[in-house]
Order: C-alpha cells, then sequence, then structure tokens
C-alpha cells in the first residue's frame, strides 16, 4: 500500500472537480453551502486528512467499512442523516464505556468518541464523509458541532 501522503496525492484531483460536481446539484440551499468553493475545498481537503488519520483505519479507505466488524459510512442514514446525532456519535463514541452511545449493530468492534478533536476538525471530517463515496448530504458546520456540545 502507498504511504498517504502518496494516496492524497494521487486522489486530490478527485476532490478538487468534487465542489464543482456538488454546485451543481441544488446544494446551495444548504446554510453550509453559502461558503465559497475555494473555502468549502480547503474543508474538504483537511476532513479527508484528519479522516485518513482518525478514521480509516477502521471505516477503510473508501468508508466500506468491514464486515462484521465496522460498518460502512457509505449510503447509510447516520452519515447522511440528522447532523445532530452523527455529531453526537462522533464526539461519544458507541461503545460499552460510560458517556458512550449503545451499539446499535451486529459490530464486534468499538468506536471511541473524538472529542478530543476540535469543533472545525469535527466539521471538516463529517463533511468529507457526507460528500464522499457517492455520499451526497449538506456539509457540517463548526457552528453545529459546537452547539452540539453544548447541549450534552
Ligand atoms: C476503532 C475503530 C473505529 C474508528 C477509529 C472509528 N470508528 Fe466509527 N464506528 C466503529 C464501529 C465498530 C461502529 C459501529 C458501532 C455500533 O453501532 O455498535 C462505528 C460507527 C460509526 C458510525 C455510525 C455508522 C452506522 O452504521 O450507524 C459513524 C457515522 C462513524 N462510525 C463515523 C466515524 C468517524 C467519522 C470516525 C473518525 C473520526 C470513526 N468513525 C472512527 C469503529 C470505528
Amino acid at each position: 500500500m502507498p504511504k498517504p501522503a502518496a494516496r492524497a496525492r494521487a486522489l486530490l484531483p478527485a476532490l478538487v472537480v468534487l465542489p464543482v460536481g456538488l454546485a451543481s446539484c441544488g446544494e446551495q440551499s444548504t446554510p453550509a453551502a453559502s461558503i465559497g468553493s475555494a473555502e468549502r475545498t480547503v474543508l474538504l481537503a483537511e476532513g479527508r486528512s484528519l479522516y485518513m488519520a482518525h478514521c480509516m483505519m477502521c471505516h477503510q479507505a473508501q468508508g466500506e467499512g468491514v464486515p462484521g466488524m465496522q460498518p460502512p459510512l457509505v449510503g447509510v442514514a447516520s452519515v447522511t442523516g440528522d447532523p445532530g446525532r452523527l455529531i453526537e456519535l462522533t464526539l461519544r463514541g458507541i461503545g460499552r464505556e460510560r458517556g458512550q452511545l449503545p451499539p446499535t449493530g451486529p459490530w464486534r468492534q468499538e468506536m471511541l468518541g473524538f472529542d478530543h478533536l476540535s469543533d472545525k476538525e469535527i466539521a471538516a471530517v463529517l463533511t468529507y464523509i457526507r460528500q464522499s463515496w457517492g455520499n451526497n448530504a449538506p456539509a457540517i458546520s463548526q457552528e453545529q458541532v459546537f452547539d452540539a456540545r453544548q447541549g450534552r
């Protein structure tokens, strides 16, 4: 497997065309889409490197997951649906420890919470998974993550 940096370079062109594609899909109506496309490109690039550092080892490079161990992140409602629940599960994790959300599926692995990442980092990585591999859900803003943390 190539080094992460080499993989990131190889995939960068695909990432750069993504915002253009999304802009033509009626995404402008969402609050997050009010950010400029250059800003969005930066957000997605940051989200991608955070994903590679924190999530990829379990959910895999294309979000395909590992059968029986970790769920896929492609075409699942918890990724593309309610932002509040997605943010909460990412901050708290899923498992049997105090503070984690209870497990939902037949997965033998557990997921630690990512409370230690900043609001901006959580927003970037979640925007990345919501807009990659065929997922096409509105971006998540830093403010939404801030609000979710206050509500806990
Ligand atoms: C140690 C492995 C591991 C890591 C690292 C990990 N996860 Fe998970 N993740 C899991 C497992 C296992 C589940 C399913 C838990 C359950 O429902 O019982 C899960 C569930 C999820 C779900 C819900 C999927 C569904 O089907 O409902 C999302 C969304 C998610 N993870 C996102 C992330 C993001 C974003 C990161 C990185 C910031 C991440 N995960 C890092 C193991 C991991």
